[in-house]
């Protein structure tokens, strides 16, 4: 056990070691960043005096302690037209003040400055004619740094807009800004949009390398499902789709970001307003608030404050929930924290009330005795490992549960990242073709962009007593090739294909599932074929 234990520590800070080359390392967003953003609700129609009574009431309302410091100026606040030196500045009209002015406002209430740029030459408000100007950094994009560094800016919001470009050539131009961020020497959270009037790039990379956040999806609308699978709008279900698989890039100072909150927004009801916030804080999302702060009901206020679910969302470990289990109606994440507790979302995506379970050993939890706090109402009960609720429609409820053993094998570790580590959870597998071990496999099209697709495998144990590890074969058609594949170690070659169970997700309570997903390069149309389950 010792050697294994060594096993899984050894995998887990070689993986640190090599995300932290890999990664923008600029200090800022060790947990997910918190504020308030203006455009969901207000678009273009923004001033100064909005943007105050924005902030006065982030403070007024308790929210800035709670932790929302960010106050984000998005699209449409710029001059269209730039001075003769070439500065970017604020729109005269709706910021008299000027850009400077209102960062110092904003600091002086302990809350820090977001502003929104591009990359390209025109904003998607001047893309879309809905704002004058082509006044995007491309060209100017150490002086634009170096400006928003003058005018105290913490935060900057770097939206793709334009439907050129491959995504080697967003990464290459994303990085341009992040250099130039950088050599400004302010601390500047940097967050970017890859997506925007694009081919959907953000959930096709890790985009840690180059960014503190990446939107993963096309933008919000208040809905809780428009049937989008990434193109707009999107709805809270559809966003849930596409995040929960890139579980393995977060980690402190890199967040994928499912886009600003609808909540208070209307819309939903206030069951699918609780589950988009619980959802958004087990996905380690940033809470960026969308809505009209000077005038909240209580419900929304009640949301937004959740300190239960504040705590989980910006846990120092910055883990995002790994999916435990799905079959379409019930899914099950999970979100190992610092202090050994592990928070579950029991999320019924269905229409009906149904009960959601799991179990603590499913969860990476051992040990005969555990506490569960509901986020919600803070009823606390005891368990002896089976953890369940009966959940609404469209809810989500979440338990933060203590005791028992801590995990055995660390979740940070990627599957695909460290092979070695597959030993420790299926030390004895020998594999035989045929599926007739216990467990099924069924393939799901997860989402196709033409030149890859994203799949994923849902392994089923068939029979009522727990299945201790699993082995997924497949061949895959006609030149496709993985490019990247979670919550499952991929052992063969080539276009065959032998996916085990990650450290975490080996075992698979009675008549209960795990998937894991991927995606590969080529033409989804083709589903993958000789598809076999098996269990040791
Ligand atoms: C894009 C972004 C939105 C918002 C608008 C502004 O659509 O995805 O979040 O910034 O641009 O025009």
């Amino acid at each position: 056990m010792g050697a294994l234990l060594a096993a899984g520590v050894l995998a887990g800070g070689l993986v640190a070691l090599q995300g932290q080359a890999d990664a923008l390392e600029n200090g800022v967003a060790r947990t997910p960043p918190m504020g308030w953003n203006s455009w969901n609700t207000f678009g273009c129609n923004i001033n100064e005096t909005l943007i105050k009574q924005m902030a006065d009431a982030i403070v007024g309302s308790g929210l800035r302690d709670l932790g929302y410091q960010y106050v984000v100026v998005d699209d449409c606040w710029f001059d269209p037209a730039r001075d003769s030196a070439g500065n970017l500045r604020g729109d005269p009209s709706r910021f008299p003040s000027g850009m400077k002015a209102l960062g110092d406002y904003l600091h002086a209430k302990g809350l820090k400055f977001g502003i929104y740029q591009v990359p390209v030459d025109k904003t998607c408000a001047q893309y879309f004619g809905g704002y004058p100007g082509a006044t995007g950094s491309q060209g100017h994009e150490v002086q634009d740094a170096r400006q928003f560094a003058a005018w105290g800016v913490d935060y900057l919001k770097y939206d793709w807009c334009s439907p050129g470009g491959t995504i080697d050539d967003q990464v290459r131009t994303f990085a341009k800004m992040r250099d130039a961020l950088a050599a400004t020497g302010r601390q500047i959270v940097y967050s970017i949009n890859p997506n925007s009037i694009h081919a959907k790039t953000g959930p096709q990379r890790d985009w840690g390398d180059v960014a503190n956040m990446w939107r993963t999806t096309e933008d919000i609308t208040n809905r809780w499902d428009t049937g989008q699978t990434n193109g707009y709008p999107m709805g809270i279900q559809n966003i849930v789709d596409v995040t929960v698989p890139l579980a393995s890039y977060a980690r402190p100072g890199a967040f994928n970001d499912p886009d600003m909150m609808e909540v208070g927004r209307g819309g939903m009801t206030d069951t699918e307003m609780r589950s988009h916030f619980a959802l958004w804080a087990v996905m380690a999302s940033p809470l960026i608030a969308g809505n009209d702060l000077r005038s909240m009901d209580p419900a929304t206020t009640a949301i937004l404050k959740n300190q239960n679910l504040i705590a989980v969302n910006q846990d120092p470990l910055a883990l995002q929930a790994r999916q435990i289990s799905n079959d379409g109606t019930r899914r099950v994440l999970a979100k190992r924290l610092a202090n050994g507790d592990v928070a579950v979302a029991l999320f019924n995506q269905g229409g009906g009330t149904t009960t959601v379970g799991t179990t603590a050993s499913a969860i990476g939890l051992q040990g005969g005795s555990f506490t569960l706090r509901d986020a919600w109402t803070n009823a606390v009960s005891g368990s002896a490992g089976a953890i369940s609720a009966s959940v609404p429609p469209h809810g989500t409820v979440v338990y933060r549960v203590s005791g028992g053993a801590s995990p055995s094998a660390t979740p940070t570790v990627t599957p695909t990242a460290t092979p070695t580590a597959t030993p420790t959870a299926t030390p004895t597998a020998t594999p035989t073709p045929g599926g007739q071990d216990g467990c099924t496999a069924t393939y799901r099209l997860a989402g196709d962009w033409g030149s890859g697709f994203q799949g994923e495998v849902t392994v089923r144990n068939t029979g009522s007593a727990p299945l201790n590890g699993w082995a997924v074969k497949m061949t895959l058609p006609g030149g496709q090739t993985i490019t990247n594949l979670w919550n499952g170690v991929n052992t063969g070659t080539g276009g065959t294909v032998t996916v085990r169970n990650a450290p975490y997700n080996g075992t698979v309570a009675g008549n209960g599932s795990a998937t894991f997903g991927f995606t590969a390069d080529g033409s989804g149309s083709a589903a993958p074929t000789g598809m076999t389950c098996t269990s040791p």
